[in-house]
């Protein structure tokens, strides 16, 4: 029988227990750590929470994601341009994918990797915008027109186009060519009228390639504010572009697509003459873009929300007005880089693993251990960084992205 001194000390201990047990699910380690990666691969989320992730880590607010992927898609509709977009600012397949299930034609690659890498992934209509110049580069090119027909480059100089008629006969492999013409920045493009003429000529004479049209990036304009002045600077660029398309059609070439553009003018540029708009950054955001104003709001470019953050980790405390985070060099830190939801705190950089948050409003703090998420400056960079996407509704990890198109040296 159970005497009333042992029936109190097991209550004791119980509630003891209870207390404990409570205490170990709220605390910092309560997650099985050892479990993570296995628990990642076999896509088994239950628990994973924003507060359990190694930081710093790249999180995808998804809500925000597919909002954006859906406006694009939604203006596209609305006013007849299409949308190929650039899948240099995410590097993702996963984040391909949800853009052609949206509408999108096809996507934009900045390197031959980029575009071996999407194609590979059973996407098709892939543009690369970079001729191919070296013999690595053409022999890929060729090789993956050869196995995806769907696949487009783009040529700037009649000595390129001679190199690539070259290697196709040597596979005997058809091409889909854009010729890449200027649109204000010098990195590439041949020069308007006649010039642009005679290469898409050339092109559309080879006996291997087929002239699709052309290819003018106005990057320029993509950051110019205020909008209106944005408007300005793309028609400006893109004049000479709309002058060889004329001069092409009254050639009797047919100009199947002129693509270009950018998030900045994505409502600007069916005006200016492209058919398709190469837009990237406009599914995730960055602080370059917030930045530059929107068609009705000077101050804010809120056409498209910042569903990309850095979740960073207060990891020290020293000094007033000022924490130090997990987030440095490596992890691409940059002074203009934002807080989510905290205007008034500053990033600053501390070294490779170490990063810092300022301020000087009083009555803010941060704490130790607080987790802090931050808006990237440029996604292009940033993202070449991390190598997965956790994806999130609300604070719940729904899914992994894994950010495969990263340069690194086997992909040059
Ligand atoms: C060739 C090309 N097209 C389009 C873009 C536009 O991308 P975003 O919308 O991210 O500015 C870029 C960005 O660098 C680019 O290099």
């Amino acid at each position: 029988m159970t005497s009333r001194r042992q029936f109190l000390t097991a209550g004791v201990a119980a509630s003891v227990l209870r207390a404990s047990r409570a205490r170990a699910a709220t605390t910092r380690n309560s997650f099985p750590y050892p479990e993570f990666e296995a628990r990642i691969a076999r896509r088994d989320f239950r628990n994973i929470t924003k507060d359990v992730l190694p930081t710093p880590c790249m999180v995808v607010d998804l809500d925000l994601f597919e909002k954006n992927v859906k406006h694009m898609a939604g203006h596209a509709k609305a006013t007849g341009i299409n949308v190929r977009p650039h899948v240099k600012i995410h590097k993702s397949v996963d984040v391909a994918k949800r853009q052609i299930a949206q509408g999108a034609i096809g996507l934009t690659c900045a390197t031959i990797a980029e575009a071996e890498l999407m194609s590979g992934a059973g996407i098709k209509h892939v543009l690369w915008t970079k001729q191919p110049a070296s013999t690595n580069n053409i022999t890929r090119a060729v090789a993956l027109s050869k196995k995806d027909p769907t696949f487009m480059f783009v040529v700037d100089d009649p000595q390129v186009v001679d190199w690539v008629e070259e290697a196709a006969a040597a596979s005997n492999t058809r091409l889909r060519i854009a010729v890449s013409v200027f649109a204000g920045m010098n990195r590439q493009g041949i020069a308007n009228g006649q010039p642009a003429l005679d290469l898409a000529r050339k092109v559309a004479a080879s006996k291997r390639m087929d002239f699709e049209g052309y290819m003018a990036y106005s990057g320029g304009a993509a950051h110019t504010k205020p909008w209106a002045a944005r408007r300005k600077k793309s028609s400006d660029d893109l004049a000479g572009v709309r002058e060889t398309v004329e001069l092409t059609r009254k050639a009797g070439l047919p100009v199947n697509i002129v693509s270009g553009g950018s998030t900045g003018t994505y409502n600007i540029d069916k005006d200016n003459g492209l058919t398709e708009l190469e837009a990237g950054s406009y599914v995730f955001m960055d602080t370059n873009y917030f930045a530059i104003g929107g068609k009705d709001d000077d101050a804010i470019y809120n056409d498209f929300q910042g569903a990309l953050t850095i979740l960073t980790t207060v990891d020290s405390k020293q000094h007033p007005n000022e924490v130090t985070i997990d987030y440095g060099n490596k992890a691409l830190n940059r002074p203009t880089d934002k807080v989510k939801g905290m205007p008034w705190i500053q990033v600053f950089n501390q070294g490779a693993e170490y990063g810092g948050l300022k301020w000087t409003e009083a009555g803010r703090d941060l704490k130790l251990g607080e987790r802090v998420e931050i808006y990237c400056t440029t996604l292009d960079m940033s993202t070449n960084a991390y190598d997965r996407y956790y994806v999130t509704r609300g604070d719940q990890i729904v899914d992994v992205w894994p950010i495969m198109g990263r340069g690194g040296a086997a992909q040059r």
